[in-house]
């Protein structure tokens, strides 16, 4: 089989990445971001969309020489089609758009939940060439979903499972933003729960019915509880933010895994994964890990720099569409939602 090269671009949210994708196999992935909304508390749409206007071109750039590819061994252009913030995407696509067309190269759209979870089929440096069989049971945890997904083959995947308010990562960050963390909160939760007792503070489950999440209770019930401990001593969280953090980290990872071990024993799937930026969190990881050997899982954890937003995942899924001969017309528009 010939050898095809794709370049690909990421730009739902506040990550502006390209990378080189050879078959299957991840030549570069450069990812700049923005440092813009952290004082915000949250991602500024309009500031996201020019910070990718004036990466855009740079991280392209940059993603070809690291990958020693030169724009004439281009075989299609990979791009985020949705969903995320439609003036981000709306860069990535247009610059897509434009590449493709400038080189006379195929389009491919690609829906960036379904590359979160093919990140698992990439083929890199950090990556050792193992990848899931099908069917693969995987769950996606990002800032803005939180979802199980069944993988029948690598572009055929059912949502069986989704959240009904709050995604993961948005739990970490808005009771992140509660004890007075800048956006995104979920990394220095991570970091500090490390030094806290999990046990220190007990916050609510919510009680959902079969594989579906809620996370705006336990955002309510954290406001609550810092709101009334902090009337007793106005230096509760700055005194107990490592157990704040540890306990409240346990609580939403203890969520997610009753839920893929629910998953796994109503579909009978062994193959299980998680995917998306909560999936960098190391409690988590550990979880996962722990009940996967306890029941005999084939586990798969992804490498930490492909948690996050990447073009690489969008390479890899744009790899797929490219043998399937998946490929999008000049006049495709992006999607927020998909
Ligand atoms: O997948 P992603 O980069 O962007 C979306 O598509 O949403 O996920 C970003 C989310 C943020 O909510 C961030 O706080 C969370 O992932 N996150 C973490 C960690 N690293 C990133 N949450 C908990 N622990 C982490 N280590
Ligand atoms: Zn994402």
């Amino acid at each position: 089989m010939p050898t095809v090269t794709i370049l690909a671009l990421e730009s739902s949210c506040d990550d502006t990445s390209a990378s080189v994708v050879r078959d299957g196999r991840v030549l570069s992935n450069l990812i700049a971001g923005q440092a813009v909304h952290m004082s915000y508390g949250g991602v500024v749409p309009e500031l996201a969309s020019r910070a990718h206007q004036a990466n855009v071109v740079p991280v392209t750039d940059q993603a070809l020489k690291q990958a020693e590819v030169t724009k004439e061994e281009i075989d299609a252009v990979a791009f985020t089609r949705g969903p995320g913030l439609l003036g981000s995407l709306l860069v990535g696509t247009s610059f897509a758009k434009g590449f493709a067309l400038a080189r006379g190269i195929p389009l491919i759209g690609v829906n960036h939940l379904q590359a979160h979870v093919l990140t698992h089929f990439i083929i890199g440096k950090e990556k050792e060439a193992r990848v899931p069989s099908f069917p693969f049971l995987c769950l996606l945890v990002s800032g803005g979903h939180t979802m199980m997904i069944i993988l029948k083959n690598h572009l055929d995947m059912e949502v069986i499972g989704n959240t009904r308010d709050d995604a993961a990562g948005e739990a970490f960050d808005k009771c992140g933003k509660l004890m007075g963390f800048p956006y995104p909160a979920g990394p220095a939760i991570d970091k500090l729960a490390a030094k806290g007792d999990k046990n220190a503070f007990i916050f609510s489950k919510p009680v959902i019915k079969g594989l579906g999440f809620s996370f705006s209770g336990l955002k309510t019930n954290f406001l609550y509880f810092l709101t009334d401990r902090t009337k007793e001593d106005p230096g509760f969280i700055e005194k107990n933010k490592a157990d704040l953090c540890a306990s409240l980290q346990h609580t939403i990872v203890s969520i997610l895994l009753t839920k893929l071990v629910k998953a796994s024993e109503l579909t009978g799937i062994a193959e299980v994964g998680i995917a998306g930026g909560v999936a960098a969190n190391s409690g988590l990881r550990e979880a996962v890990a722990r009940e996967g050997r306890k029941r005999a899982w084939n586990v798969f954890i992804p490498p930490v720099i492909y948690t996050s937003d990447n073009a690489a995942m969008i390479g890899i899924t744009g790899y797929y569409k490219y043998l399937s001969g998946d490929f999008a017309d000049q006049d495709i528009i992006p999607l927020a939602r998909m």
